[in-house]
């Protein structure tokens, strides 16, 4: 058995406390199967009195993330705090610097500054692990660097956020309205602190970034992802989805184009029967299309203490057992930056809008549709209110910007009420 692997961990909130609890729990299991001791030296959090539920007497404290990193009795920085700027950039950086491996669940900060970190860390000769960062207790980053490595991946489609997909079941399940379903998660404590990360869709764009670079072997976009979030949907469009055999969906897609990398994160329909259609809950679900192996789908719990701290402790056996792999598969030097494609590959469109109940009206909907190129394939008025009726139109595969031009032109007519929404059907 060689010499104990040492971690220092920073942030000691629902991920971090799960860690401890492995760790203490666990020890003799870890052992056996990374061939090296595992043990915490020091830990660090904002306040030192807080009973946290895991005994904590056994390990040094520092107030300062930035001195647990630099530590001498540290192997492994183990970064669980969050934030993008600031303490846990200051002291990933540092934990590079004094040649110390890391591992996080940070999404945020990954995003906006993965490559950087990669960079450096590579360059100095360190790895940077962040397997619990996307879809928390599911492998889905081993999947892609090491079961998928011979694959070219052609698609990366996904349900990554948990409380959105939360808050979308409910409403159709339960009938909620958004408000409603909203309240009932926060209620659970499912919201990020700024809830705008979850329902905006800002969360779930920064894990699909993360999955691209290592997918498409190129480097962290996540400016390039294209964003959209659940505020606009209504229980109408959830009820007009069951109808027609979809559900919607926060649906994160990636995909190479002949014009870039395309990202999205966006409400969906999807078919209803299909396995990102059935799945319910804050569940996520993770679907790799590689051309060798096929399709993979991988389903599990994206939060919650256990299974991210799972996922933490993967990458800190792996670092246990040896396994030196670059961060994003392969080394940052060789990933390409490449440009970003907005929705360029064409699909169908639901589309919901209100009309002006009068003579002509509809001709002009359809008259501008027809001017932007953009085809109808069903469309349906029902629940007329006496002045307005709403109106639901499926078009056929069209791109994203015909769509735009047609939704600009309805505003020239005169008898659209509001903004339309316009929600991409994905066939998955
Ligand atoms: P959390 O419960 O809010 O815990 C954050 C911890 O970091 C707290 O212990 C806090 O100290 C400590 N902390 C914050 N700022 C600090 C600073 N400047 N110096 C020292 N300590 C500091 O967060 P979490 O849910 O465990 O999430 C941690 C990370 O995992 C985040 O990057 C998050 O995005 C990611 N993640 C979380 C989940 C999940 O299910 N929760 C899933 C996947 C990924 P105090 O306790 O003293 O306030
Ligand atoms: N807010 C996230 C979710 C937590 O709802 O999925 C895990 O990243």
């Amino acid at each position: 058995m060689s010499d104990a692997l040492r971690l220092g961990i920073a942030g000691l909130g629902t991920v971090g406390v799960g860690v401890v609890r492995i760790i203490q729990t666990h020890a003799d299991m870890l052992r056996a199967r990374s061939g090296r001791e595992i043990v915490i030296s020091a830990v660090s959090a904002r306040s030192k009195g807080k009973d946290r539920g895991v005994d904590l007497s056994g390990y040094a404290w520092e107030d300062d993330p930035v001195a647990l990193a630099r530590r001498e009795d540290v192997d492994v920085f183990v970064e669980l705090m969050g934030g993008h700027e600031g303490a846990a950039k200051d002291a990933i950086e540092a934990a590079i610097a004094t040649g110390k491996d890391v591992v996080t669940a940070n999404k945020a900060l990954l995003a906006h500054h993965g490559q950087a970190i990669a960079m450096a860390a590579e360059a100095a000769g360190r790895v940077v692990r962040f397997e619990a960062a996307v879809a928390g207790g599911i492998p889905v980053i081993k999947a892609l660097t090491e079961g998928l490595a011979a694959n070219r991946i052609n698609r990366v489609v996904g349900v990554m956020n948990g409380t959105c997909n939360y808050i979308l079941t409910r409403m159709q399940g339960a009938g909620l309205t958004y408000d409603q379903a909203f309240a009932e998660a926060d209620g659970l404590g499912y919201l990020e602190a700024d809830p705008n990360l979850d329902v905006g869709g800002i969360d779930a764009g920064h894990k699909l970034s993360l999955l691209s670079a290592i997918a498409f072997g190129t480097q962290v976009d996540f400016a390039g992802v294209e964003l959209e979030g659940i505020g606009s949907v209504i229980i109408d469009d959830i009820q007009n989805a069951d109808q027609m055999g979809y559900r919607i969906k926060l649906l994160g897609v990636a995909q190479m184009t002949g014009r870039g990398l395309e990202q999205r994160m966006s409400p969906c329909l999807v078919p209803q029967t299909s396995p990102l259609g059935q799945l319910v809950g804050g569940t996520n679900m993770v679907v790799l299309e590689g051309d060798a192996a096929g399709q993979i789908v991988l389903r599990g719990a994206g939060a919650g203490e256990g299974p991210t701290a799972s996922a933490v402790m993967a990458d800190v056996m792996d670092i246990a057992r040896g396994l030196r792999l670059p961060t994003f598969g392969q080394p940052a030097s060789t990933l390409r930056k490449v440009a970003s494609a907005r929705a360029a590959v064409p699909a169908p469109y639901y589309l919901r809008l209100s009309l002006l109940d009068k003579p002509g009206a509809m001709a002009k909907i359809a008259g501008a549709l027809g001017e932007a190129g953009v085809s109808i394939l069903r469309m349906r008025q029902h629940d007329h209110t006496g002045t307005h009726a709403p109106v639901v139109i499926v078009t056929h595969k069209t791109t994203r910007a015909a769509l735009d031009m047609a939704i600009g032109l309805f505003a020239q007519t005169g008898v659209v009420d509001g903004d339309p929404v316009a929600i991409r059907i994905e066939e998955v």
